[in-house]
């Protein structure tokens, strides 16, 4: 259950002057790692996969383990895609059960950004899903020397930055201020003064990339100015790292697993830190009571069909699957022949949306439209449509839920 709104969150560090960690994944130890962090701190917190990871891992099977974690948690949680590629990216996240999104445009020219920025909110709107923009350029590649890729870093202007959030819609705002991705040697100089008069202007939860290697005064003059939500990956990765060297190091003879043993800790005590100092630490009650769960639905239609046989019924169902199944916001298309010869009804069809707004969006869509009208609706006058809010969902009854951390799972 405690998935949350990623909207009603940052607003609610906006508002009360502190900021979540987004914190990359790149493994089940990560995933372990942050979410033991957040149990033991009380607080909010937010998964991120960024696509210029997806070499290491399939997005597609870790995504499930992502969602089941977050679920089960006591905390609030929300999952972001990080630097998605496209607006297919951003579909495809959704799809996976990404409850915020983030189409990276920032290396394009300002029209070019807005033009790909505001199609991913047209969509994501369409999926309830909030969405995060990046106007200026933050260089720099995650986990990597940041000096090794310096690229050219772009401050965000202000007069850009109202005119983007005006013309795209977006929910939350990277700002580019002096940051890097990356492992950085020797500090940043950030401009605070740019960043205030950005907050001061548009008044809405500001987003840090790059948050590796900042000082903790650093962080503190980025809350203070407007930012709730700080993306923070290298010194996860370096913290993994040192741990299996160490280990390494301990015994030659280790194997794989005596090698990553202590890395969920060593990624655990890294967020736990980051948490207590950015003030999201003990917030985790107040957040899980002022922000909307986030609770998918579930299309439900029963049917018969007259005037088709065995075969194009089955052609009905598979082109279905095929074009409901690509409308965004749509996560299952899940088709059903009645067990038993005497049911009332002997077909089903069980769409799951990631979101109620799915189910005008899905209505409306032209592909829906031309589905219904043209295969479905000839066929199947005798129908039952309604559309259940998943009140609940038992994951495991050996979880031990609250006290749940590193290696507690069912
Ligand atoms: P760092 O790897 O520098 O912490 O940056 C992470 C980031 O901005 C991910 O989007």
């Amino acid at each position: 259950m405690p998935l949350v709104n990623m909207k009603d969150m940052l607003q609610h560090a906006y508002d009360h002057g502190y900021a979540v960690g987004a914190f990359d994944l790149v493994s089940l130890d990560f995933l372990e790692g942050i979410l033991a962090a957040a149990e033991r701190a009380r607080a909010p917190v937010i998964l991120s996969l960024a696509e210029s990871h997806f070499d290491y891992y399939d997005f597609e099977l870790l995504m499930p383990a992502v969602e089941v974690a977050a679920r089960r948690a006591s905390v609030p949680v929300a999952i972001h895609l990080d630097h998605g590629a496209s607006l297919d990216s951003a579909v495809h996240a959704i799809r996976l059960g990404c409850n915020g999104v983030m189409v990276d445009a920032s290396h394009t020219d300002f029209s070019d950004n807005v033009r790909t920025t505001r199609a991913v909110v047209e969509m994501a709107r369409a999926c309830g899903t909030p969405v995060e923009g990046e106007l200026g350029y933050v260089p720099g590649v995650e986990g990597e020397d940041a000096e090794r890729h310096p690229g050219e870093l772009a401050c965000t202007t202000l007069a850009e930055a109202r005119a983007y959030v005006e013309r795209t819609g977006v929910d939350f705002l990277a700002v580019s201020i002096g940051t890097v991705h990356g492992r950085m040697k020797g500090k940043p100089k950030l401009d605070y003064q740019r960043l205030k008069q950005i907050n001061d202007a548009l008044s809405m939860p500001l987003v840090i990339h790059g948050g590796s290697g900042l000082s903790d005064d650093q962080f503190r003059r980025l809350i203070t100015n407007g930012v709730a939500k700080i993306n923070y990956y290298t010194a996860l990765a370096d913290a993994a790292a040192a741990s299996i060297r160490g280990r390494a190091r301990a015994d030659r003879a280790n194997g794989y697993t005596g090698l990553v043993k202590d890395v969920r800790e060593a990624v655990s005590s890294e967020v736990e830190t980051r948490m207590r100092l950015w003030g999201s630490a003990g917030r985790a009650a107040e957040v899980l009571s002022r922000c909307r769960s986030w609770l998918p639905v579930e299309h439900l239609i029963i049917y018969n069909v007259e005037g088709i046989d065995d075969t194009r019924l089955e052609m009905m169902m598979a082109e279905g699957r095929r074009v409901l199944g690509a409308i965004p916001g749509v996560r299952e298309v899940v088709t059903g022949r009645a067990v038993q010869e005497n049911a009332k009804y002997q077909c089903t069809w069980l769409v799951r949306f990631c979101h109620p707004a799915v189910i005008d969006s899905y209505c409306r869509h032209p592909d829906h439209v031309a589905f219904a009208d043209r295969l479905f609706r000839p066929v199947a006058g005798d129908r039952i449509s309604i559309d259940f809010r998943i009140v609940e969902t038992v994951f495991s009854v050996h979880h031990h839920g609250a006290a749940g951390g590193a290696g507690q799972g069912g």
